[in-house]
């Protein structure tokens, strides 16, 4: 497998399971879309966080399709390498196995997305069946899920109980039976996380499940520092975006103030002797000629 050839679900299955990790994250535009594909990133995953990240909702729920559409075409414009999975909003696959099949296929007929990702599985299995049957390649997600979350009492780790960690190792089985190329499993204890993909032939990629699963997502804002308020445990931050942003733009504000900026190598020239007829034409009161 050539490196800078786009990964195809096949590549991800041996890259996953033959022992060399699978590096997921999140990316909801073209410029972050464009950094993770040449960082070298395998999966990028236009998640439904973006609710959060971007729109600033409380939760994951009130995002929509045509939302998650828009913002799959720009990471797909973009990405020439890494497998590119849209994460289907709530509401659109729960109602039913036909409304799941026709917003998988806006996924990746529309929006050029190579995989899509549902949480859950239970009467979630049908409609990974559905969306299989029509070809499109389905990642599974179990553990916490978000958008069950209030259910199960918030965003809370899952599987602390034996019965708990059972119904979970029980669901990631039944997502690989029905289908599924991968299972991300949720904040979930790390030694459930480990019997599950030992019990798996497709690749687990974990977010707070330790470190035996196959691979690893993390949420754009959250790896790169520019998530605000409550940050998982299970973050590991890489950079201070934040501080570097705000500094950035305090420097920003503080040489616009002082006309530190902008100076003369940010700025245009014209001809001397074009600059002359102008200003002389404004002291005439001479309306300018159009000159092509
Ligand atoms: O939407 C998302 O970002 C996700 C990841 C946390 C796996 O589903």
């Amino acid at each position: 497998m050539a490196h800078s050839e786009k990964l195809t679900i096949p590549d991800i299955t041996e890259l996953g399971r033959g022992g060399k990790r699978l590096a997921m994250v999140t990316a909801y535009d073209a410029s972050s879309a464009r950094l993770a594909d040449a960082a070298g990133v395998d999966i990028i995953l236009v998640g439904d966080s973006a609710a959060m990240t971007i729109l600033g909702h409380e939760s994951t729920l009130p995002v929509s399709m045509d939302e998650m559409l828009m913002l799959t075409r720009a990471v797909t414009r973009v990405v020439r390498r890494a497998l590119v999975v849209a994460d289907m909003p709530f509401g659109a696959y729960q109602p039913g196995e036909d409304e799941a099949l026709r917003n998988a296929i806006r996924f990746v007929k529309d929006a050029g997305a190579a995989a899509v990702k549902l949480e859950g599985a239970g009467r979630t299995l049908t409609r990974v069946s559905a969306i299989l049957d029509a070809g499109i390649p389905v990642m599974g997600h179990a553990g916490m899920t978000p958008q069950s979350a209030s259910l199960a009492g918030g965003y809370k780790t899952r599987g602390r109980t034996a019965a708990d960690a059972r119904r979970i190792y029980d669901e990631a089985r039944a997502l690989e039976r029905a289908g599924c190329f991968a299972v991300v499993l949720e904040a979930i204890p790390a030694r459930v996380a480990a019997h599950i993909t030992h019990a798996l032939k497709v690749p687990t990629i974990g977010i707070g499940a330790g470190g035996a699963c196959d691979g690893q997502v993390l949420v754009w804002h959250d790896l790169l520092g520019i998530t605000t308020g409550h940050v998982p445990r299970f973050v590991k931050r890489y950079a201070d975006l934040n501080q570097t942003i705000l500094d950035a733009l305090k420097a920003y504000i503080a040489d616009v103030r002082s006309s530190a900026f902008p100076d003369e190598s940010h700025a245009y020239t014209m001809p001397e002797e074009e600059l002359a007829r102008f200003e002389a034409q404004l002291a005439s009161g001479e309306r300018p000629t159009r000159r092509m």
